[in-house]
């Protein structure tokens, strides 16, 4: 798992010890269909590209201001979790913490992590200290933001993010997480932002900006390539160039590009023979280079391998541990292995991403986290996340008349489950239960470093379905007696049943196959009552043989703290269902890009090249379960009427809701190139979320980025746009094309 500099006892052996003990882990790119809140955060404000401009300058004078020492001060971690490793102290309880230099009136700087709220790193258990005010928003995982494809929602939980670690007392959130699914068994899929990169890149844009724009820096990670957490340590991520830059590269380019994030942090594999934290290409000439990242590199905890070659390779923070940033880098600094103006641009980087983001000048102040408007925020993203997989003879919505409702499934009464390791969140009142990752693993009732237990939020689905349907009988049953389970369906008008798999970094999924045996569990409830709502709470693709025999099925993710509220009111029919598929579900592990082959150690060939998620299943002609992009709605969206623009960079259609009902539709775009390019048969290149009343028609219009329609090319080593037949398709998922026209472009 990822703090090996703990393990191995490089630094602190005592400290290791204990620690191990408790077990620790593990061109211009640009943007096409933005809706319109995002169209104009788009824009940095004049202010903020004022002091963009000064930062440069007030940072670069500060640093001629320093001393060597004051400099090395600044490069390094310098404690965990509440744990130093100085008389410097300890920060406030968060995985990273770079004590100021009063002197020069420059501020601590306290790190957290933010995946799907402010992560709890804090312990009770002695070395760690408790934080003063650890509880924070539980919100649904990132992949469950993704499939809202929405911008704007993106935006807001980004904003949300900050303003709660600014009430913790936090500067910095390292929760700008993307990473393709390239294998749909990857431990940390509910962190990411599913398998396309122009959606993760688009969606996580706003996400960081949305942050900044608190005066908060929050981090892009982790370059590069980090697609597997077996071995994740020791791994070598082998990709050819064109495809490193057209996927595994691209939504990272967009992100430094649009977002400009103050820091990005490199991952814990090797790509292409080298370290991400010592990647000379990676680092110096294509993320600070060609896409010109003006913030500063921090390693993941325990990724730095090296002094001389990741300094001068472009890193510019060790985290977490001083193994090679400390004394090493002091005394490479005397035998001139690392040049002075390296250190220099290391601290420049740093304190001018500070000055950026406008937090040097306005340190967080602890307060009061407002939790109502956390809880609202959790609960729209949910409510749009969901993704009605399938519904059959109009199971859902359920109507308020009827009458006895099952809802089975572990914890179904009380709680509902969350993705673990750094993302797991405690929210108030402490999580309605934990239970360990590893057996014999203590799980005191919060997460933290050493215990990233499997927590279940305090969100009970069946108090949330009784107060829906007040009159109806509301039943419950675990699921662990599968023969009750059955019964119980059996003698109910329709059945809620609440299936769940934890995911968590530093470990891969086995399979796809539910645990705990809740596959036989499902099968008999389906057989006794057919009007079965099946609720995946997975960040993970899910195999469904029992599928043919479910009513419906929802995929919910990670929901959050109120994902029960925002799943019965999707039940009721008081949302109506908008959220699509981030990912490919596949039929079979088989037939995914890495053929269901075990995740190993080495060498990680991607042999598929450009073949990851829907483009895989299109060049192979191979049926998906779900396709990227499927969502049903409980309206009916007509598609007609498309224009395509000369230069195939306006694309215009209309869409009408058919329904009574109103409703959102996700319309995406996307794009072939000329066959000699050898892309695969369809890429994504934009889209549309369209609310429509009952019966409404709307025009809807995307303008596409040109960068859109460029390959790789890799003998120019640049982006080119070929010359040729493009064919443009309009749709309501990748395999469910509407309407199509073509253009040439000379
Ligand atoms: C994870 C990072 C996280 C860091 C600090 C690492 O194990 O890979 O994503 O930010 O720990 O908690």
């Amino acid at each position: 798992m990822s703090r090996t500099a703990f393990r191995s006892g490089l630094a602190v052996p005592a400290l290791a010890a204990l620690l191990t003990a408790c077990g620790g882990g593990g061109n211009g790119v640009a943007t096409a269909a933005r809706p319109q809140a995002f169209e104009r955060d788009a824009t940095p404000s004049h202010e903020s590209r004022l002091r963009a401009w000064h930062a440069d300058l007030r940072a670069a004078r500060l640093v001629a201001r320093m001393t060597r020492e004051e400099k090395l001060q600044m490069v390094r971690g310098w404690s965990i979790c509440g744990v130093g490793f100085s008389p410097l102290g300890a920060g406030l309880s968060g995985p990273g913490f770079v004590p100021g230099i009063p002197r020069l009136g420059i501020p601590d700087l306290n790190m957290t992590d933010g995946g799907a709220g402010i992560g709890d790193c804090s312990s009770a258990t002695a070395p760690f200290r408790p934080r003063a005010a650890p509880e924070a928003t539980a919100l649904p995982a990132p992949i469950a933001l993704a499939a809202t494809w929405d911008p704007e929602l993106s935006y807001r939980y980004g904003r949300l993010l900050a303003t709660e670690a600014r009430a913790q007392g936090f500067g910095m959130v390292l929760g700008g997480s993307i990473g393709l699914l390239r294998d749909p068994r990857l431990g940390r899929a509910f962190e990411y932002m599913g398998e396309d990169p122009v959606l993760s890149g688009l969606m996580v844009i706003p996400k960081i900006r949305g942050a900044q724009d608190q005066h908060v820096v929050m981090s892009l990670k982790h370059l590069a390539a980090n697609q597997q957490e077996t071995a994740r340590n020791t791994s070598n991520s082998v990709i050819d160039e064109r495809t490193l830059r057209e996927l595994y590269l691209l939504h990272f380019e967009m992100a430094v590009k649009e977002a400009r994030p103050g820091s990005v942090m490199c991952s814990y594999n090797k790509v292409n023979g080298d370290w991400a934290c010592e990647n000379d290409r990676l680092l110096n000439k294509v993320l600070k280079g060609e896409w010109g990242f003006d913030g500063w590199v921090q390693s993941d905890w325990g990724a730095t391998h090296s002094t001389i070659k990741a300094a001068n390779a472009g890193l510019d923070e060790e985290q977490f541990l001083p193994t090679h940033f400390g004394a090493p880098l002091g005394q490479a600094l005397v035998d001139g292995t690392v040049p002075q103006s390296r250190l220099d641009d290391m601290v420049r980087r740093k304190l001018r991403a500070l000055m950026a983001t406008g937090l040097f000048d306005d340190q967080p102040v602890v307060t009061p986290i407002d939790f109502a408007a956390g809880e609202a925020l959790a609960q729209q993203v949910a409510a749009r996340a969901a993704v009605l997989l399938k519904n059959s003879q109009g199971v859902l919505p359920f109507t308020r008349d009827t009458a006895r409702i099952a809802v089975i499934g572990k914890h179904a009464d009380r709680a509902m489950l969350s993705g673990g390791g750094s993302s797991a969140v405690l929210s108030p009142g402490g999580p309605a239960f934990v239970y360990p990752a590893q057996p014999g693993q203590s799980c005191p009732l919060q997460p933290g470093p050493g215990n990233w237990c499997e927590v279940w939020v305090r969100s009970s689905p069946l108090q949330a379905i009784q107060g829906q349907a007040p009159r109806a009988s509301v039943a419950f049953a675990d699921g662990s007696d599968i023969a009750a389970a059955a019964a119980l369906a059996a003698h109910s008008d329709v059945v809620v049943l609440m299936a769940h798999q934890w995911a968590t970094e530093g470990t891969d999924l086995p399979t796809l196959t539910l645990r705990d045996n809740q596959d036989d569990l499902i099968s008999a409830v389906t057989a006794a009552n057919p009007r079965t709502v099946v609720v995946l709470q997975a960040g993970n693709p899910v195999a469904m043989p029992w599928l043919d025999h479910a009513g419906a099925v929802i995929q919910n993710w990670y929901a959050g703290i109120r994902g029960a509220q925002a799943l019965a009111s999707l039940l009721f029919g008081d949302v109506n269902p908008s959220g699509k598929l981030p990912v490919t579900f596949p039929a079979r592990l088989d037939d995914t890009p890495t053929g269901g082959a075990d995740l190993a150690d080495g060498d990680v060939v991607y042999a598929e090249k450009l073949g990851v998620g829907y483009r895989w299943y299109d060049m192979k002609g191979i049926e998906p379960l779900f396709p990227f992009g499927h969502g049903l709605s409980y309206s009916d969206f007509a598609y007609s009427d498309l224009r395509v623009s000369g230069d195939g960079r306006e694309v215009s259609f209309r869409l009408t809701n058919r329904s009574g009902r109103a409703g959102a539709e996700i319309a995406q775009v996307y794009l072939s190139l000329p066959p000699p390019v050898g892309d695969a048969p369809k890429r994504l290149v934009g889209w549309k979320r369209v609310p429509l009343q009952a019966g409404e028609t709307q025009r809807v219009t995307l303008r596409i980025d040109r960068d859109r329609l460029a390959y790789w090319d890799v003998a120019r080593s640049g982006w080119t746009v070929p010359s040729g037949l493009f064919k443009v398709m309009v749709g309501a998922s990748s395999r469910d094309i509407r309407l199509q026209d073509a253009i040439v472009r000379r």
